[in-house]
């Protein structure tokens, strides 16, 4: 007999690997992977393609009704985002649209209709969901939940390294500084603060690799794959 497949909901603060192991995840288990932070950044182009400011919550509100986010898997790993009949895959990441996504996520309008989206998505299994909120609002009753850990330390030093990486270092204490204070303004938000469902497995990150806590994610989804049989 086959195993079922099932749903995975993975959250955590930034700077424990949640994308690249929900991607990674996804891939070893022949899962879809649904990123919902870019759906949220898709509506967000949308709005500013519109001209709509922030304040003019109804029409934006309309525009993330009306347009459903869809994705499509892309062989060079990254999936492709597309909404209203056009590719948003490179436009969501750029800094206007990280500065404006944050307010824009906090209309509860965008939210039920994004969460609508999400919960349609996910239905069928097979699926690993990474985002704010999945847990608990979007899928609570997913078959597996794992919210992902690191300490504040780790997580700036994972940072720190990426951005002299990238050639824009900046000083360690710093990121660090941003980290804590961050983790403070994304767990006490009224709308989706960052927590993890009672019943998530927390898998702590410190000292481990990217593999072996994709390793550990995906031992987890078998399991309870066999379990729903
Ligand atoms: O993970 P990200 O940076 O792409 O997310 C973009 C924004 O959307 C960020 O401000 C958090 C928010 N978000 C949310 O409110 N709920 C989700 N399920 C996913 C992302």
């Amino acid at each position: 007999m086959t195993a079922r497949r099932v749903r995975l909901a993975l959250d955590g603060p930034a700077g424990t690997g949640k994308s690249t192991v929900s991607k990674r995840a996804a891939r070893e288990l022949g899962y879809t992977y649904v990123d919902t932070g870019a759906m949220y950044r898709a509506v967000t182009c949308l709005a500013v393609q519109r001209g709509l400011g922030l304040t003019e919550e109804a029409a934006i509100v309309e525009l993330a009704e009306q347009h459903p986010v869809t994705f499509q898997s892309a062989e060079t790993g990254e999936p492709r985002v597309f909404v209203a009949g056009q590719e948003v895959t490179t436009q969501i990441r750029t800094p206007e649209i990280s500065r404006l996504v944050s307010p824009l996520s906090a209309i509860r309008g965008v939210r039920t209709a994004l969460v609508r989206q999400q919960q349609a998505l996910g239905s069928a299994g097979g699926v690993v969901l990474e985002g704010r909120d999945i847990q608990t609002v979007v899928m609570p009753d997913a078959e597996v939940k794992v919210f992902l850990t690191a300490s504040a330390e780790e997580r700036a030093r994972r940072r720190f390294l990426e951005l002299q990486e990238r050639g824009t270092p900046q000083d360690y204490d710093k990121v660090l500084t941003e980290i804590c204070e961050r983790d403070d303004r994304d767990s006490s938000r009224e709308v989706a603060p960052l927590t993890a469902a009672a019943d998530a497995a927390i898998v702590d990150t410190d000292g481990l690799t990217i593999d072996q806590v994709v390793a550990q994610i995906v031992a987890l989804v078998r399991q309870a794959e066999g379990e729903a049989r």
